[in-house]
């Protein structure tokens, strides 16, 4: 990355930038080969690049090692079978749970939906409350909004605070013993505010409720140990972690999952069946009907080593470094309007007057700088922030100070073409 031509930008006259190392100080950018040299991908938010790790994983078990698992009667099915439930093993220690509490899933989206579905369906009543947030991923708002619609259950909204955090102390106020779930971000995709998890935990049980965390955000940027947070479900996406796409995981309570009835039906969740009365496997299987994503969880397995490898406080230490940078950058510029706190974990939204997102996006693509504009599938977030839009700058280990210079120098560009 070192020959990538440095832009002319409003970095270039900060000394502390200038004493930054040139380059990315985690030395990551040639894992990946889908990053070509001079490409600022700043969208990791939205979906990781892959490092060879794992896309080596992939291709070795599609080429060496495949067949189904817990089926096969021969050796090949047997040995994936033993490589499936060792990736189990390892998501489970990845976020400090046992190997029984780990339901693999599509992504966080599915895994919400099986919470919403299977353990709102059984414990929610009409006029149960459910407390989400503004800031919520429509991930975490509508699989509760169908749930809400067939138990009479009732959605509460935590508000903000003024620097766009989970309003703690506010939500404190609105809980009351007829919430049955909390249900929040662990970092917002759009701000990355990072949820003080483990006080909405205490929250939470205090009313009686359970919490289930949108860890999306978070597991790519931060060591988790859900342990350590208090929550009692997990989930998040194998893709915006290095992994594959389609593989995600839910964590959840062994006991929670033990007493929750099966959501989707058909193959390998079954203990036995007949057509006078089926029974159901114990968990974790009662929650994968049908043939795994075998693949999938090798690759996540591969990603949660390659992410490991380098240090999950390295690259937090590694993404603040570059919030902070591009956060001070464009707090330098009048037009800039920024989002989100200021230690926000990996990610920067913000506006430029008079200029749609779109069009910043697409003036920022023209100098290789890729980065999300829309509203970042969390319409109420907008609408709290009076914008229809932000643009979002997303972190990730392959990316450098040159990154973060190639987009201010875009960013001033966009401002000049606008005037
Ligand atoms: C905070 C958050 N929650 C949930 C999701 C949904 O993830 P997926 O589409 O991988 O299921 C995302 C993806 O953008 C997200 O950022």
């Amino acid at each position: 990355m070192d020959a990538v031509p440095r832009p002319s930008t409003a970095l270039g006259t900060s000394d502390e930038i200038e004493a930054l190392p040139r380059g990315n100080p985690l030395d990551r950018v040639a894992d990946f080969p889908a990053i070509p040299r001079g490409w600022a991908y700043l969208d990791t938010a939205a979906t990781a690049q892959k490092p060879r790790p794992v896309i080596e994983a992939i291709t070795r078990a599609y080429a060496e090692t495949y067949a189904t698992v817990h089926r096969g009667v021969y050796q090949r099915s047997a040995d994936m079978t033993l490589a499936y439930e060792s990736a189990r093993r390892r998501a489970a220690g990845f976020i400090g749970g046992a190997s029984d509490e780990i339901i693999f899933v599509r992504g966080a989206t599915e895994g919400i939906n099986l919470v919403a579905h299977s353990w709102g369906g059984a414990n929610l009543a009409p006029g149960d409350r459910i407390m989400l947030s503004v800031l919520e991923h429509h991930s975490n708002i509508v699989p509760w909004q169908l749930i809400a619609q067939r138990t009479g259950a009732i959605i509460d909204v935590a508000p903000l605070t003024p620097d766009h955090r989970i309003d703690l102390d506010a939500m404190a106020a609105m809980l009351t013993d007829r919430h049955k779930l909390v249900a929040l971000a662990h970092v917002s995709n759009v701000l990355g505010s990072v949820l003080d998890a483990r006080r909405a935990a205490d929250l939470a049980h205090a009313v009686g409720a359970r919490l289930l965390l949108d860890g999306c955000q978070a597991v790519p940027r931060m060591a988790v140990d859900v342990a350590a947070l208090g929550c009692d479900f997990y989930v998040f996406s194998g893709h915006k972690l290095y992994g594959p796409t389609g593989i995600g995981v839910l964590w959840g309570r062994a006991e929670l999952f033990a007493a929750m009835p099966p959501w989707q039906g058909g193959g390998a969740m079954i203990d036995k069946v007949s057509f006078a009365r089926t029974t159901y496997a114990p968990p974790p299987a009662r929650f994968e009907a049908g043939t795994p994503h075998v693949v999938g969880v090798l690759g996540l397995e591969a990603a949660i080593d390659y992410v490991e490898t380098i240090g999950l406080n390295a690259i937090a230490a590694h993404e603040a470094a570059l919030v902070r940078e591009t956060r001070d950058a464009l707090s330098a510029l009048n037009s800039v309007r920024l989002f989100g706190p200021e230690d926000s974990a990996g990610i920067v939204s913000f506006a430029i007057e008079g200029v749609h997102p779109h069009d910043i996006g697409t003036i920022l693509d023209e100098s290789r700088v890729a980065i999300r504009a829309g509203h970042h599938c969390a319409q109420p977030l907008m609408a709290h922030l009076g914008v229809d839009a932000t643009a979002r700058a997303s972190f990730g280990v392959y990316n450098g100070i040159q990154d973060v210079e190639a987009l201010v120098g875009g960013i001033e560009r966009v401002t000049r073409i606008f005037g």
